[in-house]
């Protein structure tokens, strides 16, 4: 299953995600998060198209559906990129330069924080402290969290894991 855009792509495959994703929670008490949760681990984010279908299937609003997907901040609506940056913007890294890094970094990358590259490799991220503030500025690489970061730390760290 193949499923990359935010738009109907194929139709039926979003579907069956959908129906797959519902018939394994329907029977939990509030399905809606684990379900929407399902939708994103398999493919990496909740198509818009989506909403329609889920709302459909759990008897709710588009609204319901959309107001959850849009108050959660860790469900997508976009794909990701191939790979992750996020940078932790809370106090402690904020004081040894990471709101300078963010603003490099969306520089260099020509996206803005909460959004990915035009060309689909990078999604560009915040998180607000990963516990490792004695040393920031602290980002997680693809899941993984490095500390004190800088541009040519972070660009390598990335061409490593293209190798
Ligand atoms: S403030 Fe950045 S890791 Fe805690």
């Amino acid at each position: 299953m193949t499923i990359t855009t935010g738009t109907a792509g194929n139709a039926g495959d979003l579907s069956d995600l959908v129906r797959s994703a519902v018939d394994a929670h329907r029977a939990e008490r509030g399905p809606l998060l684990v379900i929407l949760h399902e939708i994103q681990e398999r493919i990496g984010f909740v198509p818009p198209d989506a909403v329609p279908l889920i709302a459909r299937e759990l008897n709710l609003s588009r609204a319901d559906v959309h107001g959850v997907i849009t108050f959660y901040k860790d469900f997508r609506s976009e794909p990701v990129g191939r790979h992750s940056i996020e940078l932790c913007r809370a106090e402690a890294c904020q004081a040894v330069g990471a709101e300078a890094l963010v603003a490099e970094l969306e520089q260099e990358l020509g996206c803005k924080t909460g959004s990915t590259t035009s060309n689909g490799a990078i999604t560009l991220d915040q998180v607000f402290c990963f516990g490792n503030c004695a040393l920031g500025p602290t980002g997680r690489i693809d899941g993984r969290v490095h500390g004190r970061l800088d541009r040519d730390t972070i660009a390598e760290l990335l061409k490593e894991k293209s190798r």
